[in-house]
């Protein structure tokens, strides 16, 4: 059996920054409420005409953790793309980063597991490489939530949380024992899939139907979180899959070095942190720049850490995600 490790990471977020203040000028917000609630000071948001897409992120993030990873385009074998606003309804995000980049015809997946898409993505790479079958998976997150979030003091809950941005790794095979992703964890409980959802237009829900169906001051064109009850599901499903992933591989709280937890809410990752009693050496968060990137976050966030030297050889480091679905995700890697 092979090993599988990152091997090279990138990120890339739009030059346009919007900041609490920014938002409180369009809806009824304000920047001590927002930063209270969920850390956030900014995010970026793709402006029009700046030739940013999903795919157009995703590919940015990706020449970067191509070149770090010491391998040409033509090296990969696998894209796997995670995202919940791809640019198309169909074909995916993978397909047009194969043309984007000019790859050649290998095969191309995207992941629609929303916060935990990253993790979810590294997993399917992981089993390819460790198969044998594929020696180097590209695996992206990107999101552009900006196009479709409610600019009205009706979408504050959900609108100043979320930011744009990509993330990428390459996942190559390595025969190194002991090294790389040592498992992943995945979960997914479908009966709460509501309570964070974008219902349409799609084709169970095109718009005029939507409207029909919904009252007046509820529209359904624009995402949904119920924000409490997503954050009490979070916090027990973070701390679960976390632990799970520790145990499996005869790990103790202790032993990490870095946990990078999905960045859904700085109030969620103190609240793991204090559970798990880590300290803030031990912990990264970016949210407070990026806003929630869902699948991007991870990536964006492991990116980060590697290129400020937090993360380094020989490390524990720990991913954990938590998103809608309800999906949720860990990774263990001794990097
Ligand atoms: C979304 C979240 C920040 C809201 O915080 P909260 O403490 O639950 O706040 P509530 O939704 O109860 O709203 C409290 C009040 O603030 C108001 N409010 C909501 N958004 C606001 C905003 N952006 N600015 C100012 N006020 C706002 C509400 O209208 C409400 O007002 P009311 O008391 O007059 O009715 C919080 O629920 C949360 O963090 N949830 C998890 C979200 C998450 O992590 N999502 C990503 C998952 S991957």
């Amino acid at each position: 059996m092979y090993t599988s490790r990152i091997t090279g990471m990138g990120k890339y977020v739009p030059e346009n920054v919007v900041t609490n203040d920014d938002l409180s000028k369009v809806m009824d917000t304000n920047d001590a409420w927002i930063q209270e609630r969920t850390g956030i000071k900014e995010r970026r948001h793709i402006k029009k005409g700046d030739g940013n897409s999903t795919a157009v992120m995703g590919v940015k993030a990706a020449k970067i953790a191509i070149e770090r990873a010491g391998i040409s385009k033509d090296d990969i074998e696998m894209i796997v793309f995670a995202t919940l606003s791809p640019d198309y309804y169909f074909p995916g995000c993978g397909v047009q980063v194969q043309d984007l980049m000019g790859i050649h015809t290998c095969p191309a997946l995207d992941v629609r597991n929303q916060c935990s898409g990253f993790v979810y993505a590294l997993s399917v790479a992981d089993q390819f490489i460790k198969t044998g079958m594929y020696k180097n998976v590209l695996v992206i997150g990107s999101e552009n939530h900006s196009g479709g979030l409610d600019f009205s003091t009706r979408g504050r809950g959900v609108t100043v949380i979320f930011g744009d941005g990509a993330g990428a790794a390459v996942i190559s095979r390595s025969d190194k024992e002991g090294h790389g992703v040592l498992s992943t964890h995945l979960h997914s409980e479908g009966k709460h899939a509501l309570e964070l959802s974008l219902k349409g237009p799609s084709t169970n829900h095109w718009v005029p139907a939507l409207i029909e169906e919904n009252p007046q001051e509820d529209i359904p064109y624009y995402p949904y979180m119920n924000g409490q009850f997503v954050f009490k599901n979070a916090v027990v499903r973070f701390s679960e899959v976390i632990m799970e992933g520790l145990k499996t591989n005869g790990l103790e709280v202790t032993d990490i070095d870095m946990l990078v937890p999905h960045q859904a809410n700085l109030r969620i990752s103190q609240f793991i942190q204090k559970k798990f009693k880590l300290s803030d050496d031990q912990v990264y968060n970016n949210i407070q720049k990026y806003g929630n990137t869902t699948a991007a976050s991870i990536p964006i966030a492991l990116c980060e850490a590697w290129e400020e030297g937090k993360v380094k050889e020989g490390d524990t480091v720990v991913l954990a995600a938590f998103g809608s679905g309800f999906t949720w995700a860990s990774a263990v890697i001794k990097w």
